[in-house]
């Protein structure tokens, strides 16, 4: 269900060419709700089309350390639980090595990347570590909250940061965009727009553009229109519907 916006497309364009040309780490950062969890579940869909790609997602990281992630993500890759780190990262590297021998490479996907600690970022840095003089071995997809930018611009992760291939970012819907995207939704649900321009612009001052605002105001308006049984929404409603069935202070 997502709508590709530029941003997104830019976003999608630097993830297939990190992934080709085996760059290893980018980011994806932006506020709640403005799609991050949507293009990583896109990411996964298309990336696992190829045949190329040996793919892996974390998708709320919350381990208790560094040497549980890791084996979490080797899991992923059907590799067995070792006694100590050194000896997971050591199974790790050469499970990367034999796929980079087929041709392939290690993509994984973590979402909710806010969420990780100093030493499982650290831990991302020593795998970005495996690599052959011209490439990297695992290519690593980081989305998070702003949180995750800010953990990054830390003194201490001066090294991640720098290998931070074209990093992302998704920012909310521009007016045209936001209606394309309900036009969207409409059209995938079997139905047409019911919006009035002034709807949508009433919408629109409402949310700033945030997606997941946008839609949760329609779905809201939508319930109203279909339980009163009319086909057009205009702006009168938005407000006053949307203030009583929406938490505000
Ligand atoms: N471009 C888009 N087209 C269609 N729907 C979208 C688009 N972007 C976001 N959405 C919708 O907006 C909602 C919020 O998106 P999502 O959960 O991906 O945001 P998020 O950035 O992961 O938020 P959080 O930081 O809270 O995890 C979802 O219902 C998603 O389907
Ligand atoms: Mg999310």
């Amino acid at each position: 269900m997502l709508y590709i916006t530029p941003s997104i497309k830019s976003t999608i364009d630097k993830v297939m060419h990190l992934v080709e040309y085996r760059q290893g780490l980018t980011t994806i950062v932006a506020d709640v709700g403005h799609g991050k969890s949507t293009v990583i579940r896109h990411l996964w869909n298309e990336l696992s089309k190829n045949k190329e790609v040996s793919l892996a997602s974390v998708l709320t990281p919350n381990f208790p350390s560094d040497f549980a992630m890791l084996k979490a993500i080797c899991g992923e890759y059907g590799l067995a639980p070792r006694r100590g780190m050194l000896a997971q990262e050591s199974a790790f590297k050469d499970f990367l090595a034999n796929l980079d021998a087929e041709g392939k490479t290690a993509v994984i996907l973590i979402d909710e990347a806010q969420r990780l600690t100093g030493k499982q970022l650290e831990l991302i840095r020593v795998m970005l570590n495996f690599e052959t003089p011209k490439y990297k071995l695992v290519q690593i997809v980081l989305a998070g909250q702003l949180e995750l930018k800010y953990k990054l611009l830390d003194a201490s992760k001066k090294a991640l940061r720098s290998r931070i291939f074209a990093p992302s970012n998704l920012s909310p819907l521009s007016p045209a965009e936001m209606r394309r995207v309900i036009e969207f939704r409409c059209l995938k649900a079997g139905s047409l727009n019911p919006f009035t321009d002034e709807a949508l612009q009433a919408i629109y001052n409402l949310t700033s553009g945030v997606p997941r605002d946008v839609l949760t105001i329609c779905q809201i308006l939508w319930a109203a229109a279909a339980k009163e049984g009319v086909d057009e929404i205009p702006a009168e409603w938005v407000e006053p519907i949307v203030k009583e069935a929406v938490l505000h202070a």
